[in-house]
């Protein structure tokens, strides 16, 4: 049935990511009373404060690769902190304590916490260019799109793929004016967009699980985003390209000397090297990836996914917290 040495049944092993989602968990949590107040580096502040603190409960050895804040002098996990107890295995980290801070600050849907984990060495290290033009879909768009044709010709390909009309294809962009062109082309080619506000991490994991309403996540969104969400999409099965876009001539300069190419497609493999990659992401507000921190009665219920590509397990977990523990 199976070969008997790749199959992950055979050979089971440790979810490191079962143990990462307490540090989202708690970053959601700890973020709850921030949801709809207007302050956005409150919210990173606490999130950040209590990933850390249950990061360091996590047997391995971390490095933050690519953290979050920078772009918006953002209190962060910077990146070169070590996290975790410094035994066990040695990974390659990208954070986002809050993807979505100003969703959360002004009581928005669709912001979560999310974290990425891969093999230490693995993850490409974009943090000097601050944005990646982003082309994700699921398993049945692996070969079929690529991010150098036209968007109408991706959403036509991808479409016969997935054995839908075009006009049933729908498209998560960020608005941006930035991208008021490719909506109007998405528009033109027959396929719906889905607007996100904010939170392009969410929309692309979205495009590329299976049985959501989005089929294509597309558009220049956060760099950090890119790298964090190939661990996720490899997991996923499906497909990322990116686009490094710097804008402004000292981060190209900053980022040629980092190594990085411009005017390069970066692929999935390119992104993070390796095949042993983890994603968890819990819930702030509610959206439709995963619902929000919620407190009922006596508990504090939180949901969140974890993904892991060595099995290409997706996990939902709910979890209920006794709020008395969290005061
Ligand atoms: P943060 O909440 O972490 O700042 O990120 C929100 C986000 O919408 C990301 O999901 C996205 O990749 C990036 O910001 C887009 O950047 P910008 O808001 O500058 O267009």
């Amino acid at each position: 049935m199976t070969d008997e040495t790749a199959s992950h049944f055979n050979h089971p092993d440790r979810n490191l990511a079962l143990e990462l989602v307490r540090a989202t968990e708690a970053a959601a949590i700890r973020a709850v009373p921030f949801i709809g107040r207007g302050d956005k580096l409150g919210a990173d502040g606490a999130a950040v404060d209590a990933m850390r603190k249950f990061l360091g409960t996590v047997e391995f050895d971390g490095v933050v690769v690519i953290g979050e804040g920078e772009k918006d002098k953002a209190p962060m996990l910077f990146n070169g902190e070590r996290v975790g107890t410094g035994n066990g295995p040695a990974a390659d980290i990208a954070v986002d304590p809050i993807d979505g801070t100003s969703l959360t600050a002004a009581g928005r849907q669709n912001a979560i916490s999310m974290l990425a984990a891969a093999d230490r060495g693995s993850m490409l290290d974009a943090h000097t260019v601050f944005y990646m033009q982003k082309l994700v879909v699921g398993a049945e768009g692996k070969g079929v799109v690529d991010i150098r044709q036209s968007i109408g010709d991706n959403i036509r390909e991808y479409a016969k793929a997935k054995k839908k009309d075009v006009g049933e294809v729908i498209v998560a962009v960020l608005d941006r004016p930035r991208h008021e062109e490719l909506i109007e082309d998405i528009r033109a080619a027959g396929a719906g967009t889905r607007l996100l506000l904010d939170g392009d991490v969410a929309g692309s994991i979205n495009a590329a699980m299976y049985g959501t309403r989005i089929d294509m996540c597309v558009g220049t969104g956060g760099s950090p985003e890119g790298v964090a969400t190939a661990c996720a999409i490899k997991a996923l099965g499906g497909q990322i390209q990116g686009i490094l876009a710097p804008k402004t001539d000292a981060e190209r300069e900053a980022g040629a000397a980092a190594g990085l190419r411009f005017d390069y497609v970066y692929e999935a493999d390119e992104l993070v090297a390796s095949d042993n990659t983890f994603f968890v992401a819990t819930g702030v507000t509610d959206g439709s990836l995963v619902a929000g921190v919620r407190r009922l009665g006596p508990v504090i219920r939180t949901e969140s996914i974890v993904l892991r590509s060595v099995s290409g397990t997706i996990r939902r977990v709910s979890a209920d917290h006794l709020a008395s523990k969290w005061l």
